[in-house]
């Protein structure tokens, strides 16, 4: 939707916002007058007291900009349970949460695995938004939970995260024709807002579109000059996922890591059709392209590259013990038997129908589960995993 028919933000919010833009502005100067996209995107994100996640603001919800999984049914995380306990029969009965949002996966999740019988011995949140760790405290009070500020030294449990990587910042190309660009921003000072510029890319970025060029078009590994990407096409890279999962690999020492999130495979990801990447923006329950419109008050996210994601976590020494969509996993782990034990109401229905729908979360969101020392196959990938598409 074009930025101009969206909902104008209060005046409170507006005037964050611009606040936001005098710190962009000043940055960008001190950056001799261009930015890369990824570290506009992690001040729009993440800047202390004022970027889309630090800042207080509703986000999530219907009343917010975005609905999540665990908003939207508490059987996501009854499914998920089942996953869960089956791995706590092999492993300490701890969780380790990324970026848990309002709480309501760590509510759930921690009292239906008390009511199976398989309870949370510690549950430990790693949030790096000061607004939404708040949040979660208040909800689980009374809970045995603990906030962390980075990884532990050594974990063993389940670690989990729901739309966590889809939201770390990227970086932007264009293919040209006969090099890449990256699109980073500069200041417009006639408009007085950040514009898109964009210059050659680094050795980096360069030798990662070759490596995405060659997973599509192997031929280009005996001939260089065979046939890429087409010229104009543009997407976005993710450095941080890889290091993100290097991390969780040098901490899990046995247990597994469940994640959930938007993305394909890298030869899906980067489809020559999918000439603009997947870098979106959410205001108000509405999507748009422009990252740049009003930063602070839009969620920006990008899609993930699971086959990269498999590569980080083989590299950091972890297997990869399944890959799935969304629905077939919550399948697997028996959220249809457990709304009919429960005589799930016609609402209930209706809220586990968007989990499973393929048109909307169903397939878009797919499960991947990496693990140390893990040796029986996981529950939740029984049917339908697609491993081999990585
Ligand atoms: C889209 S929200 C998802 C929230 C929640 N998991 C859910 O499904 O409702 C992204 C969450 O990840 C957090 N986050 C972003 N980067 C993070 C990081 N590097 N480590 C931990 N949390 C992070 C955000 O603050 C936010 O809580």
């Amino acid at each position: 939707m074009p930025t101009s028919q969206l909902p104008e933000p209060d005046p409170e919010s507006l005037a964050r916002s611009r606040q936001l833009l005098e710190r962009i502005h000043a940055r960008i100067e001190e950056a001799g007058g261009w930015l890369p996209f990824d570290a506009y995107m992690q001040m729009a994100l993440y800047e202390p007291g004022l970027g889309y996640y630090d800042a207080a603001g509703r986000k999530f919800g219907a009343a917010g900009d975005f609905v999540t999984a665990p908003e939207i049914s508490p059987y996501f995380a009854r499914a998920i349970a089942t996953q869960v306990a089956q791995v706590f029969a092999s492993t300490p009965a701890e969780v380790l949460e990324f970026g848990a949002g309002t709480g309501a996966l760590a509510h759930e999740l921690m009292h239906e695995l008390e009511r199976r019988g398989t309870p949370v011995r510690r549950y430990r949140i790693v949030e790096i938004s000061a607004d939404l760790r708040a949040r979660q405290q208040e909800r689980l009070a009374g809970l045995p939970v603990e906030w962390l500020d980075a990884l532990p030294g050594a974990f063993s449990g389940v670690m989990l995260a729901n739309e966590v990587l889809d939201v770390l910042p990227v970086r932007l190309f264009v293919r040209g024709a006969d090099r890449v660009f990256e699109r980073g921003v500069t200041w417009d000072p006639q408009r007085g807002q950040p514009v898109f510029a964009g210059r050659p890319a680094d050795a980096d970025l360069c030798r990662e579109v070759a490596a995405i060029e060659t997973a599509l078009f192997p031929e280009r590994l005996a001939d260089p000059a065979a046939e890429g990407l087409p010229e104009g096409y543009g997407s976005e890279w993710c450095p941080l996922a890889a290091a993100w999962i290097a991390a969780l690999g040098a901490c899990l020492e046995h247990g597994v890591a469940l994640l959930f999130d938007y993305g394909f495979p890298r030869r899906e990801y980067y489809h020559p059709q999918r000439a603009m990447g997947t870098l979106m923006c959410h205001y108000r329950q509405r999507s748009h392209a422009d990252p740049l419109w009003l930063p602070g008050l839009n969620d920006i996210t990008a899609h993930v590259d699971f086959s990269a994601c498999a590569d980080a976590a083989r590299n950091a020494g972890l297997d990869v013990l399944g890959y799935t969509s969304q629905a077939r996993f919550l399948m697997n782990a028996g959220i249809l038997d457990r709304m009919l034990a429960d005589g799930a109401r016609a609402q209930d229905a209706g809220a586990v129908q968007r989990l499973l729908s393929e048109a909307e979360m169903g397939e878009l969101v797919k499960a991947f589960a990496l693990g140390r020392g893990i040796d029986r196959p996981l529950l939740g990938f029984t049917n339908g995993d697609r491993r081999s598409r990585l």
